[in-house]
């Protein structure tokens, strides 16, 4: 029995028989027709006239719902290099050295002064049965002053700061020793100047593994920096897996970029949904995320085919996913392949699915196992002992593509394997499925990505949907308006949106925004809108970002009866109330282009006092933030005093509001 059916209207069911590729393809042309049709809409509506104060009567006594205490939370995947390019520190660009019909592609052949040398893919020999091939430099002449090697540009440059160290490596295997030592350098694209260096020797014989340091100076921080490596004297040397890390979040190795974490740690989120999205399925069968290549060192992770266009070396794998809920403090909400392909091939349910079931069951046990389960045993072997907490696990993504009807079988067949060894957890389904009675989804996953205006119109979706089935996950979400990250129209349909969430949060338990983060770099996007903006040095966040911070960060725990009269049709509001400090919490959005006078009643017999009112306000919806203009829309903070009964309160035009009532 389905639950609530996908809006045939939303751009993904539109989209659903649309072939992968062409869907893609089409996507600028899409967000730009998007992204200008809610400005329009909100316009038209604008009133000239001031409006009558609306009111708005909240009993603060009679809590009639509850707010889920997981309701906000994060939805990652790669994509628009929010991984590598991206939160995974690594600064180097293809370490791997996959060749494509441009060459090997971030790497450079340097040849100083007289020096000749040539580079090429060796498929031969490699590291590693993950990493079979390698590079292969051939130095005829080389002399100090006259070295040659090669040049790694990283992802849209390599950002160095001052006094700062770097940690580099690399595999190789030398006939001679004499080619070496390699000299890795920090160069300033622009000047040439070196900015910080250091000599590695080598050993002849097989492959091994070499690491080395590299600390700058007093420089000025930029990103026109290149890495190089090279030699003073010929010979012939192989390498694989070049490395290079900044300092990371926590000085974690293998770890993630500070600024992102510390992004992502002020959307106040209680938990991640991982590894995707798109990212879990991939294009084809055999590009599906197969966790188990994306643990252990690195030198046995071969990466896969991702399905946004580029390779990921799955160096951010399946524990790093892990240690990143942990360093967050929230938890995973973790998504296991269920054998469907985007390009819409999927895997016969039965025994053709079950070792699909397995690595499922597996996946699972290396969560959460003690170190005395197999697959416990191999994370603690990774560096890992404890166990991670796990409440939910999500069967698939976006099974609604599934034409073929498999999802009810596949959907069937996880969750009879999984409820029989972890009856603990509580299953998500990815698109409404029949329900042979012990495969009922304890929870739905739905998606959205709609216009600003549309979005707004939607908010009443849930009010009256049936409170008896499974519980709702919005597991991605947003406005489409905006690029490359949200507008302020955006910002004010994801705020209302939001408002409904929290009115419905005895529905809806979970909600992610999606996608979370973006390399704004030309080339390095595939989707907009997107969270959190970056580029190699600096990060920004965008309003929307804003309004989702200060909407999870004042959440409270349950939703006091109220009702309002009089608003306009693009006002929207929630209120809810926090049990244990007894602070009522009013989101308030006014979208249109009037201000929206209130007035507050909060009866219950509790006194309010000074609330402190945060506001982010947008001049246009067309507003935003960017890399260059990161502060235009921060929210600001201020106190207001309620003096009377009822509280006189106005809304500005284009402004979404949190405000903090004390109530005792
Ligand atoms: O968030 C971008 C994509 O949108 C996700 O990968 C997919 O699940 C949805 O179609």
């Amino acid at each position: 029995m389905s639950h609530l059916p996908q809006d045939p209207a939303t751009p993904l069911a539109r989209a659903a028989s649309t072939p992968r590729h062409l869907l893609m393809l089409s996507l600028p042309a899409m967000l730009v027709a998007v992204a200008l049709a809610p400005l329009a809409h909100l316009a038209a509506q604008a009133p000239a006239a001031k409006p009558a104060a609306a009111q708005l009567t909240i009993d603060t006594a009679k809590i009639v719902t509850p707010v889920s205490p997981m309701l906000y939370g994060m939805m990652t995947e790669e994509i628009n290099h929010a991984f590598d390019g991206g939160l995974y520190a690594e600064l180097l660009q293809n370490r791997t050295f996959r060749p494509s019909w441009m060459g090997i592609e971030h790497w450079d052949l340097v040849r100083e002064g007289s020096a000749a040398a040539e580079f090429s893919v060796d498929k031969t020999t490699g590291p590693s049965a993950a990493l079979p091939s390698s590079v292969k430099l051939t130095v005829t002449s080389a002399a100090p002053g006259s070295e040659a090697g090669i040049a790694n540009s990283g992802f849209w440059g390599i950002p160095l700061r001052a006094h700062t160290t770097y940690k580099g490596s690399f595999y190789a295997k030398a006939e001679d020793a004499g080619i070496g030592p390699i000299t890795a350098r920090l160069i300033a694209d622009k000047t040439g100047a070196v900015l910080a260096e250091a000599k590695v020797d080598l050993k002849a014989g097989p492959w091994s593994k070499y690491e080395y340091t590299l600390t700058t100076g007093p420089i000025a921080s930029s990103s026109t920096n290149h890495l190089q490596l090279s030699v003073a004297h010929a010979g012939t040397v192989w390498l694989q897996l070049a490395s290079l890390m900044p300092p990371t979040y926590h000085d974690t190795p293998n770890g993630n970029r500070t600024d992102l974490m510390e992004r992502m740690a002020g959307l106040h989120p209680k938990f991640l949904r991982l590894p995707g999205g798109n990212y879990l399925e991939g294009d084809r069968l055999e590009d599906w995320y197969n966790w188990k290549t994306t643990i252990g060192p690195l030198v046995d992770r071969p990466g896969h085919q991702a399905p946004w266009t580029y390779w990921s070396t799955d160096g951010l794998g399946l524990l790093e996913f892990l240690e990143w809920c942990e360093d967050l403090k929230i938890e995973p909400v973790l998504a296991v392949y269920a054998g469907y392909a985007l390009r819409g091939d999927h895997i016969k349910p039965g025994k053709d699915l079950e070792p699909f079931v397995e690595s499922a069951l597996d996946e699972v046990e290396y969560v959460t196992g003690d170190a005395t389960t197999k697959w416990g045993a191999e994370r603690a072997k990774d560096g890992h002992p404890a166990a991670f907490p796990l409440h939910y696990i999500e069967i698939g993504n976006e099974d609604f593509f599934d034409r073929s009807g498999s999802y009810d079988a596949r959907f069937e067949q996880f969750a009879v394997a999984l409820r029989k060894k972890y009856p603990q957890y509580k299953l998500i389904a990815t698109a409404p499925v029949k329900e042979p009675a012990g495969s009922e989804p304890d929870v739905i996953d739905d998606h959205y990505y709609r216009p600003p205006a549309e979005m707004m119109d939607f908010v009443h979706h849930y009010d009256n949907a049936p409170r008896t089935g499974p519980k709702i996950f919005v597991g991605e979400w947003a406005s489409m308006s905006g690029t490359p990250t949200p507008n302020f129209g955006s910002t004010l349909g994801d705020a209302a949106w939001m408002t409904s969430m929290e009115r419905n949060s005895d529905l809806i338990v979970m909600a992610s925004y999606a996608p979370l983060l973006v390399n704004i770099n030309p080339g390095a996007m595939q989707w907009s809108p997107d969270l959190i903006g970056y580029d190699a040095s600096s990060s920004y966040v965008s309003p929307s970002y804003y309004a989702q911070a200060l909407f999870a960060g004042h959440l409270g725990d349950g939703t006091p009866k109220n009702s309002i009269t009089g608003a306009g049709d693009h006002f929207f509001y929630s209120a809810t109330l926090g049990s244990t400090d007894h602070v009522l919490h009013l989101k308030l959005v006014n979208a249109s282009s009037v201000s929206q006078p209130l007035e507050i009643a909060l009866d219950g017999g509790m006194k309010a006092r000074t609330a402190t009112v945060i506001s982010l306000h947008g001049s246009t919806y067309e507003a935003t933030n960017s890399i260059s203009d990161p502060s235009r829309i921060t929210p600001q903070t201020r106190m207001e005093t309620l003096t009377a009964t009822p509280w006189h309160h106005t809304v500005p035009a284009l402004t979404i509001e949190v405000i903090d009532v004390p109530l005792k």
